[in-house]
This record gives C-alpha cells, sequence and structure tokens, in this order.
C-alpha cells in the first residue's frame, strides 16, 4: 500500500490586522478580558469592497503551497476544501479553486466538519492515495468569519474569537515505508450539533429568507455554548493525542510536535499540561489570527515550514474539536 506524505504547505491571512482595542471600539469588551480568556492579541479580517472571499485566500494559499511542493496544478487530481464558510450556499469552493488555478476536470470535494474540516480532508486524501485513487491531492481549510460576526456587544461572546485566513498543503503518494499519514481518526457527537452552530442561511425549521428575519437574532449569527465547548474540547484533544500515539504504538517521549487546532490558547495550554508537553512540543499562533476554524492547523503548518522547523522523522500529532461536535487526529512521520 502507498503511503501520503505532507510534500507543501501554504497559507495566505488578510493583510487587515484587527487589534482588541479596535473590537472595543465597537462593542462592550476589552483587551484585557480577551487576552485572559483566549489568549488572542489580534485576528485579521477581509475588508470591503471584499475582494477576497474564503475560495480567493484559498487559492493564495493554494499556490504557496504547490510552489513549496515543487509540482504543477496540472500535477494535482484531487481536490479537497474545507470550509464552514463557503463564498456561496452552493457550489462549494472546491470548483472555484479548479477554475482559478486551471486545473482540468479532476473532483473536488468540499468538506462540512467546521473546525476539524482540515482534518477530515487530510484522512479523506489519505484513503484515497493509500487505494491509489489518486497520487496528488490539494487539501484547502480556509475561512471568512469576519462577514457573518455579530460586532456588536451582543455578539461579543464569539465576536472576538474568530478570524479570517486560509492553509494549503499538497499531499502526495510515496513509497517511502513508516513515513508520512501514517494514522488519522475522525470523530463526531451529533448530540451536541445545536451547542454550537448558525441555523440560518438553512433548508431546517426556518424559511431560508423572509421578512423580519433580522428579528430572529438566533437565526442570522452563531450560537455557542462556550463552556459546554470549552469542557469539551479540554478532554478531546489530549484523548486525541493519546489515540494516535496508541494506535501507531508510541508513547509521549516520541512525540517532536503537537499542532492544535486554534480555538483559545486557554484550551491548548489545559492539553499541553494534562499530557505534560513541553512548550517546545507545542505550537500556538492564535495570538496572532484568532480562531480561523478550518485553517488554524495548515497556517501553523505552513508558518513551522517557512521557519525550518519541520525536520526528517520527527512525529507530530495535528488535532482538532469544534462545532457538530467534530474531533478528528492524525499522526505524521516526516
Ligand atoms: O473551535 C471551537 C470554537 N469555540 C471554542 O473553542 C470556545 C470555547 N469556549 C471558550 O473559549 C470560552 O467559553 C469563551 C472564551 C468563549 C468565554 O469565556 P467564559 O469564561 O466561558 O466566559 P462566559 O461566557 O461565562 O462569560 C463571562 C462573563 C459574562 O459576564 P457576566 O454574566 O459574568 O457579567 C459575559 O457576558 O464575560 C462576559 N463576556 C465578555 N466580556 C467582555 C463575554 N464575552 C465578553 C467579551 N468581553 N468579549
Amino acid at each position: 500500500m502507498k503511503q501520503a506524505k505532507i510534500i507543501g504547505v501554504g497559507h495566505y491571512l488578510p493583510d487587515n490586522i484587527v487589534t482588541n482595542d479596535d473590537l472595543s471600539k465597537l462593542m462592550d469588551t476589552s483587551d484585557k478580558w480577551i487576552q485572559e480568556r483566549t489568549g488572542i492579541k489580534e485576528r485579521r479580517f477581509i475588508k470591503e469592497p471584499y475582494e477576497q472571499s474564503t475560495a480567493i485566500m484559498g487559492f493564495e494559499a493554494s499556490k504557496m503551497a504547490i510552489d513549496r511542493a515543487g509540482i504543477k496544478p496540472e500535477d494535482i487530481d484531487l481536490i479537497v476544501f474545507a470550509t464552514m464558510t463557503p463564498d456561496y450556499y452552493f457550489p462549494g469552493p472546491g470548483v472555484i479553486i479548479q477554475k482559478l488555478l486551471g486545473i482540468g476536470h479532476v473532483g473536488a470535494i468540499d468538506v462540512r466538519a467546521q473546525c476539524s474540516g482540515f482534518m477530515y480532508g487530510l484522512s479523506i486524501a489519505d484513503q484515497y492515495i493509500k487505494t491509489g485513487m489518486y497520487k496528488t491531492v490539494l487539501l484547502i481549510g480556509s475561512e471568512t468569519q469576519s462577514t457573518a460576526l455579530d460586532l456588536t456587544t451582543r455578539g461579543r461572546g464569539t465576536a472576538t474569537l474568530f478570524g479570517d485566513g486560509a492553509g494549503a498543503a499538497i499531499i502526495q503518494a510515496s513509497e517511502e515505508e513508516g513515513k508520512g499519514i501514517l494514522s488519522t481518526h475522525l470523530h463526531s457527537q451529533g448530540e451536541f450539533a445545536e451547542k454550537l452552530y448558525m441555523k440560518t442561511p438553512g433548508t431546517g425549521k426556518t424559511k431560508f429568507i423572509y421578512d423580519g428575519i433580522e428579528k430572529d437574532y438566533d437565526n442570522i449569527f452563531g450560537y455557542m455554548d462556550g463552556q459546554l465547548v470549552f469542557k469539551n474540547a479540554v478532554v478531546r484533544f489530549p484523548q486525541a493525542v493519546m489515540e494516535e500515539l496508541n494506535a501507531n504504538n508510541l508513547s509521549l517521549d516520541d512525540l517532536d510536535m503537537f499542532l492544535p487546532h486554534q480555538a483559545n490558547l486557554r484550551i491548548s495550554q489545559f492539553a499541553q499540561r494534562t499530557l505534560k508537553l513541553r512548550d517546545d512540543q507545542i505550537f500556538n499562533n492564535i495570538q496572532k489570527y484568532g480562531n480561523t476554524t478550518a485553517a488554524t492547523i495548515p497556517i501553523l503548518l505552513s508558518e513551522l515550514w517557512a521557519e525550518g522547523r519541520i525536520k526528517e522523522g520527527q512525529v507530530y500529532v495535528l488535532a482538532a474539536f469544534g462545532s457538530g461536535f467534530t474531533w478528528a487526529s492524525a499522526l505524521i512521520k516526516w
């Protein structure tokens, strides 16, 4: 059976930096509150006239990943696009990327697994490569959160957390035994579907567009039971790391780096303490970008790649948790 390897990663972030102080001009919040509860200092928002979008940021990240992988767009034989903030209600952004990159008529899969979307996509790419069906997969995680946030005091519980950005990876078949993506695990717990969700646009139990929708607050902005999400996340991250290590007969001593989805610095620190990881075994960048949902993990990977910190033979565990609830992980030996 073939192995699947990440051979290039890229990312893209809008230039527009929005600090906590900028948000405190729009709502009753403070730099102190946001930093103490989340670790976030600033995030990026696309801005009017909205020349950027989820697909366009994904395109920019893809170009960097393709370049770093040393391949050409025409080498890609499958596109997997993870997002919870697509440009259109339909079609998904996978086909827009195909158009922008000028790739031939390859398949384009859109993944709806929210914060876990990139990890779900990595598992999909891994399976297609392992079975030999595809050789080179472009995987994207991209999000435009800013245009759907309630940037008033009413929305401060969620609006202060999220940011825009994109990351991408090229995953390719390899003959090298024991290297690359060694395992992935996917989980979900639908009983909590409505504990972190956005009802509209949707077709369920509400008319898609009707007069007065703005009056129905829960319909037009996301809802989050923050404390429930927090309590579940701090349990699921350590579980996910141990599940990956156990599946490969490895222990925490073998782990070089844990890359957690960037939802809240306190969640990452909690997981770090539970697993007794050194500071150099975990990487966080939420301070600069906030929670970019499906994009956080590829952005982390791309920054590490740019800094030359990913070394051959190192063992990484990547894990995400979010709306659904969904959580997913992978163990990679570089
Ligand atoms: O990828 C998954 C996405 N989501 C997450 O991972 C989120 C997980 N949850 C969390 O990170 C935390 O629950 C939050 C950071 C969202 C909130 O922290 P918390 O400690 O759970 O705060 P809280 O919601 O219980 O609110 C505490 C207080 C409330 O005021 P009162 O009722 O005590 O007077 C809120 O109204 O803080 C208030 N508050 C704020 N104050 C200033 C809530 N948001 C803000 C804000 N600025 N932005």
